[in-house]
C-alpha cells in the first residue's frame, strides 16, 4: 500500500513539469560518449518515449567520437584533436560520415522505432538542412562551420509526429564536395536555435561540468564560462559542448543542460523531477 502511494506521488511530483514542457520542443545531444551500452541505450529509448508521449516535441542530434575513432584504428588512419576538434581529411571523412550517417543514425532510429515511436534518420546533408564552410580556413581540414540552415525538413518531420534523428554532416559550397564533418554539440545548438527549442540537453559521460577537484557546477554563466576555458580547467570535448550551450542560450533557447548519460534515466531525472541533475547553463 504504501509503495503505491509512492507511485502515485511520484507521479503528482511530475505533473507541473509535464504542463510547462507539453508541446514545447527539446533538443537532445545523444553525445558519442553516452550511447555507451545496450542497457543504457534501452533506459535513454524509454526516457525518450516518454517524453515524446507527454507531448513534448524531441529532436535528437547525435555524435559518436568512440566509434570513429574504432573505425579509423581498424582502418590504420590517424586522427588528431585540436580544441576538442577531429582534424578531419578526405579519407577520414569518408569514415566519418559512414559512421555517423550509416551506422550510428540508423541505429538510434531502430531502437526508438523498436519503442513504438517514428523516429527517422536523416543527415545535415538531407533536405539543405546544413550547409558548411571551413572552420577556422581550413586548419582542422574538412571540420565544417555552419554558414546555412534550412530547418524545414525538421519542422514537418515535428508537425507529422516524427521524432527526427541527425547526423552531424553538412554539405558543402559545391556539387562532389566530400561535405563537412560539425562538433555534433554545435550542430545542436544551431538546430535548436532555428527551431526555438525551449531546452537543448548534452548527454555526455561526465557528471556534467567538473572543476579541478572534480566538483560538479550546478550552474554556470557565460563569465565564468569564458574564464574557466582560460584556466584550462574546460577543455578537449567540453569546449564546443559549453560554447554550444552558449550558442543556444543566445539563440532564444531557455536553458542549456550538461548531463551525465552514464546515469539511468538522466533524461527523466531531468526534465521530470525537481531534483535536476549536471550543470544548467543560464544567461
Ligand atoms: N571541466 C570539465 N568537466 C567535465 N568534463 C570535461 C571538462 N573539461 C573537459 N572535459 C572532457 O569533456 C569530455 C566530454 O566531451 P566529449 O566530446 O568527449 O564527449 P561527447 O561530446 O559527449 O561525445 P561525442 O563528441 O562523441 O558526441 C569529458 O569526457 C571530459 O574528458
Ligand atoms: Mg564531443
Amino acid at each position: 500500500m504504501k509503495r503505491n502511494i509512492e507511485q502515485v506521488q511520484t507521479l503528482l511530483e511530475a505533473l507541473p513539469y509535464i504542463k510547462t514542457y507539453t508541446n514545447k520542443t527539446f533538443v537532445i545531444k545523444y553525445g558519442g560518449s553516452a550511447q555507451i551500452n545496450p542497457k543504457l541505450q534501452e533506459k535513454f529509448a524509454q526516457d525518450i518515449v516518454l517524453m515524446y508521449l507527454v507531448g513534448i516535441k524531441i529532436v535528437i542530434v547525435h555524435g559518436g567520437g568512440n566509434k570513429i575513432s574504432a573505425m579509423l584504428d581498424r582502418l590504420q588512419l590517424k586522427s588528431e584533436f585540436i580544441d576538442g576538434l577531429r582534424v578531419t581529411d578526405e579519407k577520414s571523412m569518408e569514415v566519418v560520415e559512414m559512421v555517423l550517417s550509416g551506422s550510428i543514425n540508423k541505429e538510434i532510429s531502430s531502437l526508438l522505432n523498436a519503442h513504438g515511436v517514428k523516429a527517422l534518420g536523416i543527415s545535415g546533408k538531407d533536405a539543405m538542412l546544413l550547409k558548411a564552410k571551413a572552420m577556422d580556413n581550413g586548419k582542422y581540414g574538412l571540420v565544417g562551420d555552419i554558414t546555412a540552415i534550412d530547418n524545414s525538413v525538421v519542422k514537418n518531420l515535428i508537425a507529422e509526429k516524427f521524432i527526427p534523428v541527425i547526423a552531424p554532416i553538412a554539405s558543402g559550397e559545391s556539387v562532389g564536395h566530400p561535405g563537412y564533418n560539425i562538433n555534433a554539440d554545435l550542430a545542436a545548438s544551431k538546430i535548436a536555435a532555428s527551431i526555438g527549442a525551449e531546452k537543448i540537453i548534452f548527454m555526455t559521460d561526465t557528471p556534467g561540468v567538473l572543476d579541478n577537484e572534480k566538483n560538479l557546477f550546478d550552474t554556470l554563466r557565460e563569465e565564468e564560462i569564458q574564464k574557466l576555458k582560460e584556466e584550462g580547467v574546460i577543455f578537449g570535448g567540453m569546449i564546443p559542448k559549453v560554447d554550444a550551450c552558449l550558442e543556444a542560450i543566445d539563440g532564444g533557447v531557455k536553458k542549456a543542460h550538461i548531463i551525465d548519460g552514464r546515469v539511468e534515466h538522466a533524461l527523466i531525472l531531468e526534465v521530470f523531477t525537481s531534483s535536476g541533475v549536471g550543470t544548467v547553463i543560464k544567461k
